[in-house]
C-alpha cells in the first residue's frame, strides 16, 4: 500500500505528520511524494478557523474528481482510501462520518495516530467487503490525557530547523478556541526525552530546534518548568539556536524572560499573542490578562530582554466587538510596536465557549474593514522597526536557498526571527554569517555579507 500525505495548518501538525510517517514506515508502508502513485490519500487537517476547514472539504472533492477522470490516486478498479487527520477529524467527527457527499474512508485525531496501521487496514476490509450496505467506517478520536508520543522518533526531511514538540493540548479554553476540544488537555514530555530527541537532530545535522506546543510555556514535567527546558536542551552542542511557539502570555514568569535573557542559544523573540486590546473583549475572550497587564508585560519583556523582537496574533471582529473596541486594540498595537503580526478574522468554531455563549454579530463586511486597517497600521510598523536594522549587522542562519526568479539567492533568519535575503551564492544551508543590512520592506531585510563593499 502506498501513502501518500498532505498537511494543513500549523507547525504542531507538520511536526504530527513527521510522527505519523514514522509510524507507518515502521508498519511497512510506502510513503510516496505524488498522490498520483498513492493507494492511500491522508489529509493532516486544521480546524482553527472555517476557510481551513472550506481547503480540506474541497480538496476531499478535487482527489476524487482526478481519480475520476484516472488522473489521480488509486488505480482504475479501485478508488484511492481517504483519511482524515488531525484537528477535523475530532471537530467534525460526526459529519465527516455520515456526509455521503464526501464519503472518506477512515478518521483519526491528534492522539491516534498508533493506530493508524490498524485504522487502514480495517478500512481496506471494509471496502473489499462490501459497499452496499451502510458500514461503519473506522475511526479513533479518543483524546488522550497520556499520548505524547515520546517512544516516536519522527521521520523528518534534512534541513537546517526541526520541529520538536514538547507538549501536546491546552487547557486554557479560550472562549474562541477550538484547540482544547481537538487536540484535549495539556500533557508534557520529560526533559531527558526531550533532550534525547535533540542530540539525534544535532547528530542528523540540524542547526535549529524550534520547541513546540499549543501552549509552550505552560510546559511542567517532574518538577521542571520550561525555563528548565530551554537550558537543558541549549546544552546540547551542535545545536545552535532555540526557538519556541506558541506561548500564552499568563506563562511568562522572570525566571523565563531572565533564561531567554541569558542563554545565547535561545533566541531574542518572544511571541506575546495580544487577541484583542479591549478590556471588554479580553474577558469575553476569557484570555486572563487585562490590557495594561499585558502592556506592562511587553514593557518587562523589552527590558529584561534587550533587543528583543515581538509578534503577536490578533483576531478582528469577535462577538459584539465595537469600533472603540477595536481602536482599543489599534491603540495597543501602535503602543507595543510589534515587529510582526498575525491577524485573523473571527471565525465561529462548533463546540467552543463563544458559539455556545454569545453571537458571532460582527457583519463580514465590518470585520473585512477592520482587518484592512489593522494590516495597513502593522505594514507601517513593521517597515519602521525593519528599516531600523539598516546598517547593522546581523548574525543570520541560512535556512532556504533559490526563488522562483533567481536560483542563487539565499534566505536566512536573524535572531529576532525577521527574514532576510542575501544575493551571494557559495554559502551552505545551516551556515550562520555575518550579515549587513542594506535595505528594509515590511516583510523582509536584505543584506550583504559583512566587509563586501556596496556597489
Ligand atoms: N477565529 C479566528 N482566529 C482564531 N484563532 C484561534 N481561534 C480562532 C478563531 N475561532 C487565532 C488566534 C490564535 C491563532 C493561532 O489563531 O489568534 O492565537
Ligand atoms: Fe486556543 Fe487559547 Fe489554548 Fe491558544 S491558549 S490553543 S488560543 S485555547
Amino acid at each position: 500500500m502506498k501513502i501518500f500525505l498532505e498537511t494543513y495548518g500549523c507547525q504542531m501538525n507538520s511536526y504530527d505528520s513527521e510522527l505519523v510517517c514514522s509510524i507507518l514506515a515502521k508498519a511497512n508502508y510506502a510513503l510516496v511524494p505524488k498522490e498520483e502513485e498513492a493507494d492511500v490519500v491522508l489529509l493532516n487537517t486544521c480546524a482553527i478557523r472555517e476557510h481551513a476547514h472550506q481547503k480540506v472539504y474541497n480538496r476531499i472533492h478535487e482527489i476524487k474528481r482526478a481519480h475520476k477522470r484516472g488522473q489521480g490516486p488509486g488505480t482504475r478498479d479501485q478508488k484511492p482510501l481517504i483519511g482524515i487527520l488531525g484537528c477535523m477529524a475530532t471537530n467534525l467527527r460526526t459529519d465527516l462520518l455520515e456526509n455521503r457527499r464526501l464519503d472518506i474512508d477512515f478518521i483519526a485525531g491528534p492522539d491516534s495516530y498508533k493506530r493508524l496501521p490498524a485504522l487502514i487496514e480495517q478500512a481496506m476490509q471494509t471496502e473489499i467487503r462490501d459497499t452496499r450496505y451502510e458500514i461503519r467506517k473506522p475511526f479513533d478520536v479518543t483524546l488522550s490525557e497520556f499520548e505524547t508520543y515520546s517512544d516516536v522518533y519522527p521521520r523528518r526531511e534534512r534541513g537546517v530547523n526541526a520541529w520538536l514538540a514538547v507538549m501536546r493540548g491546552c487547557n486554557n479554553f479560550c472562549t474562541f478556541c477550538v484547540v482544547p476540544y481537538t487536540r484535549g488537555r495539556e500533557r508534557s514530555r520529560s526533559v531527558e526525552n526531550v533532550v534525547e530527541e535533540t542530540r539525534r537532530l544535532a547528530g542528523e545535522g540540524f542547526k535549529q530546534v524550534t520547541l513546540l506546543g499549543q501552549n509552550v510555556n505552560s510546559y511542567f514535567c517532574e518538577g521542571a518548568d520550561f525555563a528548565d527546558l530551554l537550558d537543558a536542551v541549549s546544552g546540547v552542542e551542535a545545536i545552535e539556536r532555540i526557538r519556541f511557539t506558541s506561548p500564552h502570555p499568563k506563562d511568562f514568569q522572570d525566571k523565563l524572560l531572565t533564561v531567554v535573557a541569558r542563554n545565547p542559544k535561545v533566541c531574542k523573540h518572544i511571541h506575546l499573542p495580544l487577541q484583542s486590546g479591549s478590556n471588554r473583549i479580553l474577558e469575553l475572550m476569557d484570555r486572563t490578562y487585562t490590557r495594561e497587564e499585558f502592556l506592562g508585560l511587553a514593557a518587562k519583556v523589552r527590558r529584561l530582554i534587550p533587543g528583543v523582537a515581538l509578534s503577536t496574533d490578533v483576531i478582528v471582529g469577535f462577538c459584539s466587538e465595537t469600533d472603540a473596541d477595536f481602536e482599543a486594540t489599534l491603540d495597543v498595537m501602535e503602543q507595543v510596536g510589534f515587529d510582526s503580526a498575525f491577524t485573523f478574522k473571527y471565525s465561529q468554531r462548533k463546540g467552543t465557549i463563544a458559539e455556545r455563549k454569545y453571537k458571532d454579530d460582527v457583519p463580514e463586511a465590518i470585520k473585512t474593514e477592520r482587518i484592512v486597517r489593522l494590516n495597513e497600521l502593522q505594514k507601517e510598523i513593521s517597515l519602521k522597526k525593519n528599516r531600523a536594522h539598516i546598517g547593522q549587522t546581523l548574525e543570520i542562519l541560512l535556512e532556504n536557498k533559490g526563488s522562483k526568479h533567481s536560483p542563487d539567492v539565499l534566505y536566512g533568519r536573524a535572531d529576532g526571527n525577521q527574514l532576510v535575503t542575501l544575493d551571494e551564492g557559495g554559502h551552505t544551508l545551516g551556515d550562520l554569517l555575518q550579515v549587513r543590512i542594506i535595505d528594509a520592506s515590511p516583510n523582509i531585510l536584505k543584506g550583504v555579507l559583512k566587509g563586501v563593499a556596496i556597489s
